[in-house]
């Protein structure tokens, strides 16, 4: 690999992509491609955490990287591959638990959140899946870590582990620092305009594949308030500020601009408006990668040589770290 600096990033292959993890993560992702050296995963391994239909993970899996490519994210310059293809993330997982206190994942908000909505099922998987986070982080000496406000925290706790191991043996690892946009960091739901979009709350939730006519009457159908007003206030108008959020990270358009642009016009004029910004934004995406599912030997070969490329570099981490803890060597 080059001298640039490095980036890592991934996505729970749990749900279809949303229009959140694109303007939250991939977004960015497409943006800092020429100036990072990168590595996109679909983190297969995380998405276990919460029980899934086999089959249909598998599906996501192969579908979340023709979208990842189909967004604009270059196979030729980013390693792009699966999580459970390089077992170096697990590996490093274990030790990385060994330096991580219980109080630091009980205070996770995920993992509150989380074990709520799954309270039949809190596994210990996913009571320590910032650990595994840490570790896919930290295994490619990542600098840069882009995603959307919600994984903060667990970007923060990743610089902690670090921090305690490196106290501990020495300088191992690369202190990584998250990276949010200014806009689309945090999209809501559109029906609950005051909870996250997420794609366990399909109704709320656009995803990039869906056709047009279904974004149209999703966002149609989007939550207000009973103001006219476009106006960007997220405490007294989350509805109307989270899609004037949407349309700016569509259109590129400023906030002012776009409060300018609807002045005067009322909520039936806005919503549609906004609608037609994300078809416009997903079309091409949904067409290319519509494309791409077709040739699964052309996705093969990129997750194939993508796992190989990662582990030459997560190989040479993990052998620093097992010497350092101490472990005989091979
Ligand atoms: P995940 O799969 O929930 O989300 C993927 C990315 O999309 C962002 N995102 C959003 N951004 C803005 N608005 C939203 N409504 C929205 N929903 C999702 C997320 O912040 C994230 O960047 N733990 C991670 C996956 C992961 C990871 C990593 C990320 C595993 N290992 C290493 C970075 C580095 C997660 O659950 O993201």
């Amino acid at each position: 690999m080059s001298e640039k600096k490095r980036i890592f990033s991934g996505i729970q292959p749990s749900g279809d992509l949303t229009l959140g993890s694109y303007m939250g993560a991939i977004k960015n992702w497409v943006a800092l491609q020429d100036e990072y050296e990168c590595l996109f995963c679909i983190v297969d391994m995380h998405a276990i955490t919460v029980r899934q239909v086999p089959a249909d993970l598998r599906r996501r899996s192969l579908s979340q990287l023709a979208q990842y490519i189909a967004c604009g994210l270059d196979p030729e310059k980013n390693i792009m591959f699966i999580q459970s293809h390089v077992p170096q993330h697990a590996e490093l997982g274990w030790v990385l638990g060994c330096y991580t206190q219980f109080g630091e994942l009980s205070r996770m908000t995920q993992f509150k959140d989380k074990s709520a909505k799954h309270a039949d099922n809190i596994t210990s998987g996913l009571f320590t899946y910032p650990v595994l986070m840490a570790a896919d982080i930290l295994l490619y000496q990542a600098d840069l870590v882009p995603v959307g406000e919600d994984q903060k925290q667990h970007v923060e706790l990743c610089r902690d582990i670090a921090q305690r191991f490196n106290y501990v043996h020495g300088d191992t690892f690369t202190l990584p620092e998250p990276f949010i946009p200014k806009m689309g960091a945090r999209i809501m739901s559109l029906g609950e305009p005051t909870n996250k979009m997420s794609k366990s709350d399909p109704d709320g939730c656009v995803f990039l594949m869906d056709k047009p006519e279904d974004i149209m009457r999703k966002f149609k159908r989007a939550v207000t308030d009973c103001d006219t007003e476009v106006r960007f206030d997220p405490k007294e108008k989350p509805g109307i500020s989270n899609l004037l959020s949407i349309y700016c990270t569509a259109t590129g358009k400023t906030l002012e601009q776009a409060q300018e642009e609807f002045a005067g016009q009322g909520y039936g004029v806005f919503k549609p408006a906004v609608g037609e910004a994300v078809v416009e934004l997903l079309r091409p995406i949904r067409e290319e990668a519509e494309r791409l599912m077709k040739d699964k030997a052309y996705l093969e070969g990129i997750y194939q040589e993508g796992a190989q490329r990662a582990q030459y570099v997560a190989n040479k981490t993990l052998r620093k770290v097992y010497k350092k803890v101490g472990f005989v060597a091979k």
